[in-house]
């Protein structure tokens, strides 16, 4: 991996021995984003939006007061410095650890953790249910009012997606019985929190602005016990994400500049894009990444790739406008050439174990068919055949914007199959007609086949449900994770 640009000691991860109550001065973020040619045209939009956002400070509730004797205060380390009598409850500032490795373990999770948490906080989730919409709006309404500098970090218009944040920080807190998977989640997002700007320094505010909104709005399971679970759960889970980012900084850059070098519309939905990042850019076939155009500043959408690594290091994506969509509208219509997108780092686990016999049993639905595609080419850069079997769906035959690559890929390997699959119209040539898991059904046994599925959320449900109905256990289904795909405001 290529080093980082642009970071200093006070970067994510660089807090360094200062106490655990007195972060250091809450300085600029040292990797925000440069400043693109329509950053200006947004910033005013952003402003006039964050007054709209943001209510005035008198509307905002009165926080509730922790007792210093609270258990918060006694799980949280060393004695708090006093406070003066207006200021909120502070979270612990987390540090960046000397040695990541060890202070990340699960192990030190699960020691952390204890049943009696782990009921505190999933009363407090229990009860939450029903006003997490209020929540969430009080949420980032308290963080913009008490740390104005932080809401140029966010989006102009934050009605769409502003609950995955908090959505987040409720799925950590879920995930806190399984820590090996909780950990792995944490450290993606912190590695992913690098392209924000965001600082070890910027962790309490956020985490402050959370407890006072379960406190407001889980009044009922709320108390000094239930938040010193919860200051516990969010150090713990701070901790993770701010030495993942420290670690990154090491082999990566925050960002990948990535020039559109190919822009071929495919139908007047879809585009299929290939870009050359400014720097290696290290993938593995089946994963995605984020991505910000210079239309839609600090707007991320996720893209997968629809090619293995290539030698010349290109990538490619396919895009689908949806309508109305920000990020994918400028893709598909306005983007061209010469235009340089940025690109978050990888993620995801819908990757290939080549250590193993097992088929591919491979589900794609619409632009779902790209990261199969590249699951494709990554079997066949193994040289080792194994049976790879694709379902390709689309709505419409028109739809099947990829189908004679595939077919031409199918051609090729003979250890590669792939149908068509039709949902509405007719279902012409070799097409199957109906939805992906119904035609799934139709063919098989798929017992020593793998389960690999891309497309739409509601596609992805009822394509697990089929495979496990099949036989498939779940730990041999592999797709993007379902809270990622929520799309906006869904
Ligand atoms: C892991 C992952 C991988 C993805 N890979 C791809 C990919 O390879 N190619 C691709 O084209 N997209 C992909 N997406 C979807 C993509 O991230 C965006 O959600 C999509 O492009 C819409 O973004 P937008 O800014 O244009 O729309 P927004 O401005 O976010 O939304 C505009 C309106 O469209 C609705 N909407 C949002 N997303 C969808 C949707 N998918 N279908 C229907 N309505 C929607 C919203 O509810 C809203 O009303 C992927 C998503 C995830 C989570
Ligand atoms: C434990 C703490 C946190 C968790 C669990 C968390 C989680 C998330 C998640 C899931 C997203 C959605 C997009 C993505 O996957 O990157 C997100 C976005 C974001 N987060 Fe965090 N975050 C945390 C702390 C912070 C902090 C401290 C900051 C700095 C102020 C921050 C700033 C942002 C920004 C700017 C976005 C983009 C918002 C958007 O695109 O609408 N986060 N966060």
């Amino acid at each position: 991996m290529t080093t980082m640009s642009g970071s200093d000691g006070a970067s994510a991860g660089g807090s360094g021995e200062r106490g655990w109550f007195s972060p250091p001065s809450d300085a600029a973020p040292a990797e925000r984003p440069l400043e693109r040619p329509l950053e200006r045209e947004a910033s005013a939009e952003r402003e006039a939006s964050a007054e709209r956002d943001v209510p005035a400070e008198r509307d905002v509730p009165a926080l509730r007061r922790v007792p210093a004797s609270s258990g918060a205060a006694a799980a949280s380390g060393p004695i708090p410095e006093p406070l003066p009598a207006s200021a909120p409850r502070p979270v612990p500032a987390p540090q960046r650890t000397s040695a990541p490795g060890p202070a990340t373990s699960p192990q030190r999770i699960l020691a952390a953790r204890s049943a009696e948490d782990s009921e505190l906080i999933r009363a407090t989730m229990t009860e939450l249910e029903g006003s997490s919409d209020a929540a969430t709006a009080y949420f980032y309404a308290l963080l913009f009012v008490q740390h104005p500098h932080l809401r140029e970090m966010f989006p102009a218009a934050m009605d769409g997606q502003r609950d995955r944040l908090f959505r987040a920080l409720l799925t950590s807190v879920r995930l806190y019985d399984d820590p090996e998977v909780l950990v792995e989640y944490l450290r993606g997002l912190g590695r992913g929190h690098r392209k924000y700007g965001t600082l070890p320094t910027h962790y309490p505010a956020v985490g402050e602005a959370l407890m006072a909104a379960l406190g407001q709005y889980a009044p009922r399971s709320w108390g000094p016990r239930a938040e010193a679970a919860w200051v516990r759960a969010y150090t713990a889970i701070s901790q993770i994400m701010i030495d993942a980012a420290a670690e990154d900084e090491a082999r990566a850059p925050a960002w990948w500049d990535a020039e559109i070098v190919t822009h071929e519309r495919r139908t007047p939905e879809i585009a299929v894009l290939t870009v050359r990042p400014d720097q290696p850019y290290p993938f593995r076939a089946g994963q995605y990444t984020s991505l910000e155009t210079p239309w839609w500043p600090r707007v991320w959408r996720h893209y997968s790739f629809a090619s293995a690594p290539r030698p010349d290091g290109l990538l490619t994506f396919h895009i689908k406008s949806v309508p109305a969509g920000w990020v994918s509208t400028s893709l598909v219509q306005r983007a061209r050439p010469g235009d340089v997108l940025r690109l978050g780092p990888p993620a995801g686990s819908m990757t290939v174990d080549h250590g193993a016999d097992s088929g591919l049993l491979c589900l794609g639905g619409g632009t779902g068919i790209a990261p199969i595609k590249a699951l494709v080419e990554d079997v066949a850069s193994q040289g080792r055949p194994r049976p790879v079997e694709v379902f390709y769906g689309a709505r419409t035959d028109h739809d099947l914007y990829d189908l004679d690559p595939m077919l031409r890929l199918q051609e090729r390997y003979g250890w590669l199959s792939v149908r068509p699959v039709v949902a509405a119209g007719p279902a012409p040539g070799e097409a199957l007609a109906g939805q992906l898991p119904e035609a799934v059904r139709r063919y098989g046994p798929w017992l020593s086949y793998d389960g690999y599925l891309s497309g739409p959320p509601g596609m992805i449900r009822s394509g697990v449900e089929t495979l496990v109905g099949l036989g498939i256990p779940t730990h041999r289904i592999r797709h993007d994770s379902l809270d990622a795909l929520t799309p906006a405001g869904g």
